[in-house]
């Protein structure tokens, strides 16, 4: 974690190995003239650049969670890896894989900013969308996700996972935000149901935080950039499901 937090900073999230989309972000980011960074974690999994985003993540100056992806890459051998995490670790070096062990699961980003990948307690959770057999992701009740804010301490709060962006504010005035996905902007699964996820671009998004009059704000960034390299890595991997969702941003088209 940086020593001194800043009190207007940027949020990115689900970068999955795309460097070209983590390298429009960045750009944006220093463009706007933002000079702290949070990362949500799922860093490098998939069939993209994995090796060219640790490298990139390594040296730039930020506060690093890890994703379940990230634990699943340090935690299981690649033989019982999923494809997307399997073409990911092919590409890491021991170097790459000690930086993972050691990212936390959740973190705190200065006094009021509390950080996890899917909820304080697991990072597979989804907090504030639930999915339904073959359906999309949608918005849960509000029981639901107060219920799972309870005992955290932050005026703000930021999760990752469900690769949507979105601002939630809880009756108490606390504000829960996703920045959606650097690198992803759709995706199926098949736990706990077969579901999917779709954002309808393919524009890298991220989130950018700001506290005003004692109050925090939120903004969402959309940034365009070239996916076209990325897409003919997906396909060489042989994930249409990738290319359509990189170049697209939908699953099915
Ligand atoms: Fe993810």
């Amino acid at each position: 974690m940086r020593a001194r937090p800043s009190e207007t900073f940027a949020a990115i999230s689900d970068v999955h190995g795309n460097s070209d989309a983590l390298r429009a972000v960045l750009d944006d980011i220093d463009r706007i003239g933002i000079t702290a960074i949070v990362n949500l974690g799922d860093h490098l999994s998939g069939p993209l650049a994995a090796r060219e985003v640790a490298d990139l993540l390594m040296t730039r100056d930020m506060a690093c969670i890890r994703g379940n992806h990230d634990r699943w890459l340090v935690e299981m051998e690649p033989s019982a890896m999923g494809p997307s995490d399997r073409a990911a670790h092919r590409q890491l070096d021991p170097a790459h894989l000690e930086w993972l062990r050691g990212l936390p699961a959740t973190g705190r980003y200065g006094r009021d900013v509390f950080l996890c990948h899917g909820t304080p307690d697991s990072d597979t959770a989804y907090w504030m969308e639930e999915a339904s057999n073959g359906a999309t992701l949608t918005l849960k009740p509000s029981d639901g996700i107060e219920a799972i804010a309870d005992g955290i301490d932050a005026a703000l709060i930021l999760c990752g996972h469900t690769h949507i962006p979105r601002a939630l504010r809880l009756r108490d005035g606390r504000l829960i935000v996703s920045p959606g996905s650097v690198g992803c902007p759709a995706y199926s699964d098949d736990a706990p149901f077969a579901h999917v996820m779709q954002t309808a671009t393919p524009d890298a998004c991220y989130a950018v935080l700001e506290k005003r009059h004692g109050r925090w704000a939120v903004s969402f960034r959309y940034v365009p950039y070239d996916s076209g390299r990325m897409v003919g890595l997906a396909r060489e991997s042989g994930r249409e499901d990738w290319a359509s969702a990189l170049a697209t941003g939908w699953i099915r088209p």
